[in-house]
């Protein structure tokens, strides 16, 4: 392992002004999206959308410094036949690779969930890096309801994303630590950052255990959010101030960048969370963004499967690009959205 190497690369996936596409959906969740718009998931739509957004040269070269692939795209061929993963690296954005394999049942926890895909995925590393994947992600879900997350649902899911952390970096592959905390339920946003916490600092302490070097990962984190169905919704600057007490509790200072999910909040909440921890630094580590909805959900609107639609499927795209981009530095301002709309 050139930790050195690993520690580049994770600092420049989290550096200031640019963050991550998550555009790594699986085979199922694209679907669920095309859906909305009305768009058969063939493998050709999958491709043309794909390549409409990594094509989109404004986004791609000042705003994304890497994007999350799903395995059929990192093999995938823009329609002039250019291998789609060349696209990104031609834009100076570096490619990474959603590595694990969705989640099952956990066993003796109902409703709970374990994430999966540990097994040869020592091997599958190695083709991805040969491919040139310089990153990876895995997301394990944590929901919150009655009587849950139970400590067994918490354990087994940060002892397996140490175990594909380990696996990253002995195979030079940038690990994305994604310990997700899901805002579907009604809890308050108190009730959430008690979990994350409890998440966050069992994560680590599985990391340390199995020797992963912090200085070459970045973590992907939800914020501390009120649930969606809770009567109670907090403030941006509530958001923004728990979430950076709770990461500043739990995120040691060697970890170079922490890159938010968007997990369900609008695309325009998602900035101004963002944008709002940025006045609250100076900060230990890179903070930036590694959305999928948050930054897709307007393109997919704009393009709705039609060719004649790219231009304006790449507009939408750099517009929110380089809105999170300016909350990744703490200048953006709501002003900016009604300039463009
Ligand atoms: P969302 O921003 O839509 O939550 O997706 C990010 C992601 O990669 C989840 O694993």
């Amino acid at each position: 392992m050139n930790l050195t190497e690993l520690n580049r690369i994770a600092t420049a996936m989290v550096v200031s002004g640019k963050g991550i596409l998550a555009a790594d959906e699986s085979s199922g969740t694209i679907k669920k999206r095309f859906d909305a718009i009305g768009v058969d998931s063939t493998e050709d739509n999958r491709r043309d959308y794909r390549e409409m957004l990594f094509r989109s040269r404004e986004a791609m070269s000042q705003y994304i410094s890497g994007v999350i692939l799903y395995d059929e795209t990192i093999w995938q061929d823009a329609k002039d036949g250019t291998p789609l993963i060349r696209l990104i690296e031609q834009s100076g954005a570096i490619p990474g690779i959603k590595v694990d394999e969705g989640t099952q049942a956990l066993p003796m926890c109902p409703g709970e969930l374990v994430t999966v895909g540990l097994d040869k995925l020592a091997e599958r590393l190695k083709k991805y890096y040969e491919r040139g994947a310089r990153f990876a992600k895995w997301r394990a879900v944590i929901d919150i309801g009655s009587g849950i997350p139970s400590m067994t649902a918490i354990s087994v899911n940060a002892h397996a994303l140490a175990r594909y952390a380990a696996l990253c970096q002995a195979a030079q592959i940038v690990p994305i630590v994604e310990p997700e905390v899901l805002m579907d339920g009604d809890h308050d946003i108190d009730r959430c950052y008690e979990v994350t916490t409890r998440v966050l600092n069992k994560t680590f302490q599985e990391l340390r255990v199995q020797r992963v070097a912090l200085e070459g990962m970045v973590l992907k984190p939800n914020m501390a959010i009120s649930g969606k169905k809770c009567a109670k919704q907090a403030s941006v600057e509530e958001v923004a101030e728990k979430t950076i007490r709770l990461l500043r509790a739990c995120v040691p200072a060697a970890v170079p960048g922490i890159a938010f999910l968007s997990g369900g909040q609008s695309d325009e909440e998602a900035t101004a969370h963002l944008n709002a921890m940025h006045k609250l630094g100076p900060l230990p580590w890179g903070l930036t963004f590694s959305y999928g909805r948050a930054l897709q959900a307007a393109p997919q609107k704009a393009w709705s499967g039609k060719a004649e639609n790219v231009a304006a499927g790449q507009t939408a795209f750099s517009h929110r690009a380089r809105m999170n981009g300016l909350a990744s530095k703490g200048e953006w301002q709501s002003s900016l959205e009604k300039k463009a709309a």
